[in-house]
């Protein structure tokens, strides 16, 4: 198929119900945040999309990317591995990526109707198997471990943890989420820079808000919310 993303959200337009799982062992058009492609070896990683329709505001949609960077991160630091959250949506471990998260809504009349959560997670694959540019950003659990994994176990683990983490969401316990998400991350309390389109912004890194944007103290101590961009950290901890 050519993106998980599109035959759940054909799926959500249809009537499917929320919890329905899209699973691929290859995407031709994988996507990911920003008009990025994402690119992954056939049969070896996990490329899923899930269809939820949660009771959120249209403006609190963001906490769905919150939910499921916490619960990835969570699931591997499970597994042995040292992985971190970088806003807002790829999982870091040893300065690699390993995982991104691409979520999509659809709204009609300020209202949710459903949101898709495409999970891209680099399992088995050795990045010799990956476009080149990006060989020396991404890793795999098996490249990080040695040893190569049962896809399955780790779809189903990660099913039942997203379950868990959502229904967090649902009973409004956002600031377990958020706290979960300051625990993961690994640009709290980080001097960095967010750029947005071409603009650029500089500042401490607090946490998120409740809506799941990125708190930035800029110099002079204004602060200021991110729902979308791209940060970089400029040097250790500054706080
Ligand atoms: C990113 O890092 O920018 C997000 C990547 C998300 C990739 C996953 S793979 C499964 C799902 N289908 C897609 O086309 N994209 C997401």
């Amino acid at each position: 198929m050519d993106s998980t993303n599109d035959v759940a959200r054909e799926y959500a337009e249809k009537g499917a119900p929320e919890g329905t799982v899209i699973l691929a062992q290859y995407q031709r058009q994988g996507r990911g945040r920003m008009m990025r492609s994402w690119s992954s070896p056939k049969g070896k990683n996990i490329l899923l999309s899930l269809i939820l329709r949660p009771s959120l505001r249209l403006e609190e949609v963001s906490l769905i990317t919150v939910m499921s960077s916490v619960t990835v991160a969570s699931l591997l630091r499970e597994e042995g591995f040292h992985a971190f959250i970088k806003w807002p949506n790829d999982i870091y471990v040893e300065g690699k990526k390993v995982a991104g998260i691409l979520t999509e809504m659809k709204s009609e009349k300020n209202e949710v109707k459903h949101v898709i959560v495409g999970i891209g997670l680099n399992v088995n694959m050795d990045s010799s198997e990956c476009p080149e540019d990006i060989q020396k950003t991404v890793t795999s659990l098996a490249m990080l471990s040695g040893h190569l994994w049962d896809r399955t176990v780790l779809v189903r683990e990660l099913l039942l943890q997203l379950e868990k983490t959502y229904e967090h969401l649902q009973n409004q316990e956002y600031d377990f989420l958020l706290s979960q998400w300051s625990r993961l991350s690994s640009l709290v309390g980080h001097w960095v820079e967010v750029k947005v389109s071409d603009k650029k912004w500089e500042g401490t890194v607090l946490g998120t808000d409740a809506k799941g944007a990125l708190l930035l103290r800029r110099e002079g101590g204004f602060i200021e919310a991110f729902l979308s961009g791209d940060v970089k950290i400029l040097d250790r901890m500054s706080v």
